[in-house]
């Protein structure tokens, strides 16, 4: 099942570890995003990770860590305006850009189409 998926193609788990780090770098310089993640961001690191995994096909380690993703009801607590989401795609597609040597042309568009529909959900103010 996991080679004909997307975790399959890219080479598992690593991959994600490389997106979310990159991704964090991105966060980390970023003022309006900075200030809503926790000082330490291991753990932060850990869980984007292992959601990204499971999404594209992986182990389900996210859900045996942490339970059913609820993705809206986990971000209720942060102010996702139209600027935070605008930022955090930015980051998050400047991460797809940087590993994208692992990806082929189609799983590069299925990943960036599927972030910018999920931060779009996730506005909400
Ligand atoms: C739209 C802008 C977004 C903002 C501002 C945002 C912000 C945050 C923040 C502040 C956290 C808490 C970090 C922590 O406690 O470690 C978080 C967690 C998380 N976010 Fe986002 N996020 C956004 C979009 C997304 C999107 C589009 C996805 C999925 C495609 C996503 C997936 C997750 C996951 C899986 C977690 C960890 C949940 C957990 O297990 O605690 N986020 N996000």
């Amino acid at each position: 099942m996991e080679e004909q998926s997307l975790y399959g193609r890219v080479g598992g788990q690593a991959f994600f570890d490389d997106l979310v780090e990159r991704f964090y770098e991105g966060v980390v310089c970023d003022e309006l995003l900075r200030p809503m993640y926790p000082d330490d961001l291991e753990e932060s690191r850990r869980h984007l990770a292992l959601f990204f995994a499971q999404y594209w096909g992986g182990p389900r380690s996210y859900e045996e860590v942490r339970g059913h993703p609820r993705l809206r009801m986990r971000h209720a607590a942060f102010r996702i305006t139209k600027r935070a989401r605008d930022a955090w795609l930015l980051h998050m597609t400047a991460a797809v850009n940087a590993v994208s040597d692992r990806l082929s042309p189609e799983d590069y568009e299925e990943m960036v189409a599927y972030f910018e529909m999920a931060a779009h959900q996730l506005r909400n103010v």
